[in-house]
């Protein structure tokens, strides 16, 4: 009857402990913070003196200390053993328990002073799985010799593999993350260079075409008084002047088109109230955040050659009188529309856009997805078009 008592209190406290670990190893603790919280609830349950918790890095070939009862604690992430070293590099090894009853006694151990090997004498070693790997390494020492039976083990292997899903997860977060942080260099370098493309462009368009045009233009104006009284000749050459100018301006604006300093210089808001002003013979009405933070570059190039592309569109297709520039940033998330009241379009008609060889919207939509944004044209014959860009805040 008392071992059956005894017995009872004995799962009791073992289910109490387990429950207490899917606790700590289900919250959002990070891998060295939920080590330490095992480490103590095991070290307590299985009467030993100290328990690590050793995380295998499997690129490296080593196994790392990340978490312990204290003092050792301190320790985490400076101590390491490579793979198939001391007893826990075994076990990350064999992927199977090792019960050490005398560690002095046993080759597999390896003395490492910061742990303070010479404390303890007897230890137990259970490999943590995750999907069939080893993820870490669950380690209990004990001051005075004892043999772990099998109910240890039993409950350390349960204790180990609960903590193995912490560990698997934030290894998937930490890649994740990473991955994260590489996309969003890729947009980034990606912008620049087209950036960088642009500006080789128009510097070429300056000093080539536009040289040439501004020397043919003097060279008109000799002509002209070189002309003398031939009427004809007189008007011929007024109309190439004209041609010449007309042509200086085009250069002009597809140099600044290409090449928004002011982008630069001001940010993001500077640069869409002036893409505003250069559109002629069209009411626009800007509503700008101009208190917005500045954002990435490459994303402040994005936007604005968005909504430049938007501003063509208005132009080249809509007859509106009217367009609307809106920026603002509320909780981080960033939105930009450019709204006309023009005659719009069956949306319908975008599909074969890519036919028709037009890659306005399509180019839009890519520079959208390349900096996490995402891109919506809303529109229908008669009812005008809104294009929407709405960037997530970053993290
Ligand atoms: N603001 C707008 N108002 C009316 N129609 C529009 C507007 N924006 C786009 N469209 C229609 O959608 C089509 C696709 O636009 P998109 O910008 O992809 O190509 P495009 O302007 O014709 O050519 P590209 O931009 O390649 O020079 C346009 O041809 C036009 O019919
Ligand atoms: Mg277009």
């Amino acid at each position: 009857m008392a071992r059956a008592e005894a017995l009872g209190e004995d799962l009791a406290s073992e289910n109490r402990l387990l429950r207490r670990i899917i606790e700590v190893t289900s919250s959002d603790l990070d891998v060295r913070e939920a080590s330490g919280r095992v480490a103590a609830l095991v070290t307590e349950a299985t009467g030993s003196d100290v328990c690590f918790v050793h995380v295998v890095e499997e690129d490296r070939g080593r196994v790392v200390l990340a978490g312990a009862t204290p003092p050792f604690d301190e320790l985490a992430g400076t101590v390491e053993l490579a793979i198939g070293e001391g007893v826990a590099g075994w076990v990350a090894q064999h992927a199977e328990p090792a019960v050490v009853p005398d560690k002095w006694n046993d080759d597999r151990y390896r003395y490492i002073p910061a742990l303070r090997g010479e404390d303890y004498v007897s230890l137990v070693s259970v490999p943590m799985l995750a999907h069939g790997r080893v993820v870490g390494v669950l380690n209990v020492h004990s001051k005075q010799q004892r043999s772990y039976g099998e109910r240890d083990l039993a409950l350390l292997t349960q204790v180990a593999n609960l903590l193995a899903r912490t560990i698997e997860k934030a290894r998937l977060y930490n890649r994740l993350a990473e991955r994260e942080e590489m996309l969003e260099a890729f947009a980034a370098r990606t912008v620049e260079a087209q950036e960088l493309e642009r500006r080789r462009l128009s510097g070429e368009i300056h000093d080539g075409i536009g040289q040439r045009l501004v020397s043919l233009w003097y060279h008109l104006l000799a002509a002209e008084d070189a002309a003398g009284a031939d009427e004809t000749l007189r008007r011929e050459l007024a109309v190439a002047k004209e041609l010449a100018t007309a042509a200086l301006q085009e250069t002009r604006s597809a140099i600044t088109g290409l090449r928004p300093s002011v982008l630069d210089d001001l940010g993001l808001a500077a640069g869409l109230e002036s893409l505003g002003r250069s559109i002629p013979g069209l009411e626009v009405e800007l509503d700008v955040d101009v208190s917005a933070e500045r954002l990435p570059a490459h994303v402040e190039v994005a936007l604005y050659r968005i909504a430049q592309e938007a501003l063509q569109n208005v132009v080249k297709h809509a007859s509106a009188s009217k367009v609307r520039i809106a920026l603002h940033v509320v909780d981080g998330t960033t939105r930009l529309t450019v709204d006309d009241d023009g005659r719009g379009f069956a949306q319908h008609r975008l599909a074969s856009a890519e036919e028709r060889h037009s890659y306005g919207i399509v180019g839009m939509q890519e520079r959208a997805e390349l900096i996490g944004a995402t891109l919506t044209v809303v529109s229908s014959t008669g009812e005008g078009t809104r294009v929407e860009v709405v960037v997530p805040g970053t993290r």
